[in-house]
């Protein structure tokens, strides 16, 4: 089964929850990027906006921490109502397993992810303590980029590391680029600029499964 993400990253933030309804009948996640203008160069969204989505949407919050020190705000997003904590290797490196365990404390399913220019290997003992790996096929902080080919040949490495775990891609996902994905062994998919400037999002999302 492929799980698509939708990311609100390109929703109008003047109307988040309309945005959110327009995807909400055709998905069961909701991907929601946090930048802090350090680990990633552009600022989103944070806390509060994950508690208002909260009251508004039973979707799975399917949340992607790009910023530094993301230990600190386990609890606070956990607490927000977020269902998935998603955070970067290279802004933890030492306080890896630490920053997992801090999630799995709180009951919320943990994700481990990696730009670009990481490679599997440095993530290769983290793989099976966690629920999710995001494999970034482009540079974290915008929307609207196109898709790194090379970074997916990761997801093949992951899968022979895990068979169960969810292999997520996230940056450039058309309907072509999900494919590549998805033959490659990814099982969730997030799209954002493709799902949000669609005429039909119903067509859309379909195209891609
Ligand atoms: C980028 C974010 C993505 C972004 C993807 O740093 O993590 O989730 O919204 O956008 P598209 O699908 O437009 O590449
Ligand atoms: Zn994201």
């Amino acid at each position: 089964m492929i799980l698509v993400s939708p990311s609100i990253l390109s929703a109008d933030f003047a109307n988040l929850q309309r945005d959110i309804k327009r995807v909400e009948p055709y998905v069961s996640w909701l991907h929601i990027d946090v930048m802090d203008g350090h680990f990633v160069p552009n600022i989103s969204i944070g806390v509060p906006v994950v508690k208002s989505i909260r009251k508004i949407t039973n979707l799975f919050l399917d949340t992607h921490l790009m910023i530094e020190n993301p230990i600190k705000y386990v609890d606070a997003f956990s607490d927000a109502g977020s269902d998935l904590i998603t955070f970067h290797y290279e802004a933890t490196k030492d306080k890896t397993i630490e920053t997992i365990e801090k999630i799995k404390s709180r009951n919320v399913k943990a994700g481990l992810s990696i730009k670009p220019k990481t490679s599997v290997d440095e993530i290769k003992d983290y793989i099976n303590l966690v629920d999710l790996v995001l494999v970034m096929t482009v540079e974290p902080g915008f929307g609207g980029q196109k898709f790194m080919d090379d970074c997916a040949n990761k997801i093949k490495e992951i899968r022979k590391i895990n068979s169960d775990v969810i292999i997520q891609v996230d940056g450039g996902i058309n309907d072509k680029t999900a494919k590549i994905c998805t033959d490659l062994g990814a099982n969730s998919l997030v799209a954002g600029n493709y799902i949000y400037s669609a005429d039909n999002i119903e067509q859309a999302i379909n195209k891609l499964l």
